[in-house]
């Protein structure tokens, strides 16, 4: 029976030795090893022989199946290690071709300007208007009257202003300055708000000025509002636009909706200063008008102007934009020359 076990042993291990794949390999193994196999056979008859023999004979056996089952590992282990390998070496990238190219898409030079602004102006305390306050078509009452515009301002006139045909008081709004209005009347104060949106007016387009274009405005009333927080807000709001090194410079104006009024230059940014086309050989270009809000638009919507006191601006995004990328025609943001456009 010795000499049976190590007949199988020798088979069984050439065998292991011959197979070529795991599949084979696993072929060996049922033969050899498994319930059904050649050993278990042997095992079986081991009750048959006399006990000191059955010692023997048995422990041999237990030896072969392990010495069998560790040379089934290592070469599986071979074989695995192989096939891996095989598999790595196909599925091989190569990392030296080219990618493909996913073109991507990015927003509108004037949304991110606009964004970028919004996002200032909401860190200095100001909540963007419901859009129903900020309408573009608008009547003559929120972009003229309740704004203390005279009835025989020019500003009204068929030359500045888009009338509709929709009703003979219809207008395209020509400033953002009626979301004022519409948020006095929607609420009390304390108000701290902005208004971001289009306006158009009836220009002659050229490099500077178009028939359409972007503001925000800015609306803070409540009680002791002065100018000094005027100008406070708007100066932090063009150093972290424009970094603190711009120079600027508040210049008084009038507009019929505030009292006292300003507007606000920056140093002109294509020539420093020295004068150009761009700012009409001023070296200042002008991106802000503001002022207190006239004591007689407070009454107009119910505020009382000796309780509360209030400031407004408004600003030109197109201005801003231009002046952070040194763009020096308007023009350029509404024409979609993709060469303009894939710079931003
Ligand atoms: N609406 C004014 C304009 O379009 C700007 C402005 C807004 C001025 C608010 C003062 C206060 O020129």
């Amino acid at each position: 029976m010795k000499e049976q076990l190590e007949k199988i042993y020798e088979c069984a291990n050439s065998e292991i030795e011959k197979a070529q794949s795991i599949a084979e390999l696993e072929e060996v193994k049922g033969k050899y090893l498994s319930r059904k196999g050649e050993f278990n056979e042997i095992k079986k008859n081991l009750k048959n022989l006399p006990d000191d023999e059955k010692r023997v004979v048995g422990s041999l056996a237990n030896e072969i199946t392990q010495k069998l089952e560790s040379s089934i590992k290592t070469r599986f282990e071979a074989f695995y290690q192989k096939e891996l390998n095989e598999k790595l070496m196909k599925d091989k990238i190569d990392i030296t071709l080219p990618g493909k190219f996913i073109p991507q898409g990015h927003v509108h030079p004037l949304t991110s300007t606009t964004n970028e602004i919004v996002s200032i102006l909401q860190s200095l305390g100001f909540s963007v208007v419901p859009s129903e306050f900020s309408p573009e078509v608008e009547t003559e009452y929120y972009n003229f009257d309740m704004l203390n515009v005279p009835k025989d301002h020019p500003a009204r006139d068929v030359q500045d202003t888009f009338y509709t045909t929709i009703a003979k008081n219809v207008v395209l709004r020509s400033q953002t300055s009626g979301a004022q209005i519409h948020a006095m009347e929607g609420q009390k104060p304390p108000i701290r708000v902005i208004a971001p949106g289009r306006v158009y007016r009836n220009e002659n387009i050229n490099a500077r000025k178009n028939n359409f274009f972007h503001q925000i405005e800015g609306l803070y009333v409540d009680k002791d509002i002065t100018f000094g927080d005027l100008k406070g807000v708007l100066n932090e709001f063009i150093r972290i636009y424009f970094g603190a090194s711009r120079p600027t410079r508040f210049r008084s104006s009038f507009f019929p909706f505030t009292e006292p009024s300003a507007e606000i230059d920056v140093q002109c940014i294509m020539c420093e200063g020295k004068g150009c086309k761009i700012c009409s050989g001023t070296g200042w270009l002008e991106i802000l008008g503001a002022g207190m809000v006239d004591p007689n638009v407070l009454k107009g919507v119910g505020i009382d102007p000796d309780v509360y006191t209030g400031f407004a601006f408004g600003m030109g995004v197109e201005r801003l934009a231009m002046l952070k990328y040194a763009i020096d025609d308007i023009r350029l943001f509404f024409n979609n020359d993709e060469r303009f456009l894939n710079q931003f």
